[in-house]
This record gives C-alpha cells, structure tokens and sequence, in this order.
C-alpha cells in the first residue's frame, strides 16, 4: 500500500513510519519534511495532495495544544487547540478523501486526556475528545468503503519531558504505538480509537 504519514519526523509519527514501512511505501510529509504540508493551512494541504497523488491511507501524527491551569486559559488559547490539533486533522480527512483509493483509510492521532484527565490538561482533552466524536461519526459516512479509526496513547516512553505530568501513567513504547497504526492500517476497524494506557 501506498500510506501517507503527516508529522512523520515526530515521536509519533516515527514509531508510525518505521511499524508501517515494514510492508508498505510510506511517504514522509511534515512543514519540513521530504514532502511539505502545513495542517494549518488548507491550500498547503491540498498542494501536498495534487503532489502526492492517490494514497491507499493517510496516517496523522500531528497537534499542538496549549497546557495551562484552566484558570489561565483563554478562548484564544482553545481557539489554537482546536484549529491546530482538531480542524488541522479534520480538514485533512475532508480535503484528502477524494485522494484516498476505495476501501482506504484515514488513522489520527488524539491522547489519553481523551479519557483520563491531567492538571493543565483542559485544552488537550477537549481536541482529543472532539477528535475522537469526529472518528466515530465521520466513520458511518465516508464514501467507497474508506475507513477512519484513532490511535489515542498514553505518553510515549521517549517522552520524557513529559513523564512529570503523567505520574502513574503507563509509559507506551514507540513499538507499541507503531503497531496500532499499523492496526488502523492494515486492519477492518472503522470509526474505533486504539486506546493504548
Ligand atoms: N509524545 C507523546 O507521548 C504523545 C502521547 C499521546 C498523544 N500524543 C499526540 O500525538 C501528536 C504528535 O505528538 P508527538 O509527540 O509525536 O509530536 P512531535 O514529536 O512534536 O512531532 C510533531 C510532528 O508533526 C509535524 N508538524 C507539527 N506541526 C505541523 C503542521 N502544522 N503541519 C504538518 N506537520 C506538522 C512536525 O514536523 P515539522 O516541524 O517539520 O512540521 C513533526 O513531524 C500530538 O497531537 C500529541 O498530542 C503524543
């Protein structure tokens, strides 16, 4: 298959490339990448897209979302979360359908403040669980069989920045959460979130 991974250089997005590479043509796109996209900018999405060409699936590793007390965050700083991490993802999914071979997927990228909640941790868990409703509608409504699944972890092993605002969190290894990619990929899942911690 021919699988297009946007944030490809990242944590997520490596552990996604090297698991799906295995047993398919994985193209590398990211606003610095081999190919050039920016989520945040529609024109650049559809640009990547008349460049790449058909794809049998299309794979997000992608989003930026503010961590502050709630008391300190502004509608602005929802604002960035949304547009960033949940319309970036979503418009790649709207945009790109018709680039996507009948019986393809879309695989994106949430978290686990989807479901388990983190001081600072407000803005994070509404795009992820913003994200993850879209999943599960978007699933019943994709046409030609294309399907749509989430891979949603808990903070990666490599992460370590990370590791002191999820105490008592599992740790998931790049291993692990390239496999649930290539679940997503590989699979018959629709509209599911691979919760992974
Ligand atoms: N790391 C974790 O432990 C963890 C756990 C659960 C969920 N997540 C979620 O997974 C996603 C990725 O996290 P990560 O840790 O892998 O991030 P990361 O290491 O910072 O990598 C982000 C990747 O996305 C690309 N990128 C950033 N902004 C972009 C844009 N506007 N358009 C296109 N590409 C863009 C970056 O490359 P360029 O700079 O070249 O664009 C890079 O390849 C995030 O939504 C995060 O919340 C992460």
């Amino acid at each position: 298959m021919k699988v297009l991974v946007i944030g490809a250089t990242g944590l997520l997005g490596s552990a996604a490339s090297a698991a799906l590479s295995e047993r398919h043509e994985v193209i590398q796109a990211s606003r610095n990448g081999d190919v050039r996209v920016d989520l945040a900018d529609h024109e650049s999405i559809s640009k990547m897209f008349e460049a790449v060409g058909k794809v049998d699936a299309v794979v997000a590793c992608t989003g930026v979302v503010p961590f502050k007390p709630l008391a300190e965050l502004t509608a602005a700083d929802f604002e960035s979360g949304v547009a960033n991490k949940v319309l970036g993802q979503v418009n790649l999914v709207l945009l790109g359908t018709p680039y996507v071979n009948d019986g393809g997927s879309f695989t994106l990228t949430t978290g686990v403040l989807a479901r388990e909640p983190i001081n600072t941790g407000v803005a994070a868990s509404l795009a992820n669980g913003a994200l993850e409703s879209f999943v599960m509608a978007a699933a019943a409504e994709l046409p030609r069989g294309i399907r749509i699944n989430a891979v949603s972890p808990s903070v990666l092993e490599e992460a370590t920045g990370y590791h002191e605002y999820f105490l008592g969190f599992p740790k998931i290894s790049s291993d692990e959460v390239g496999q649930a990619y290539v679940k997503s990929v590989d699979g018959i899942q629709n509209g599911r979130v691979f919760s992974l911690g």
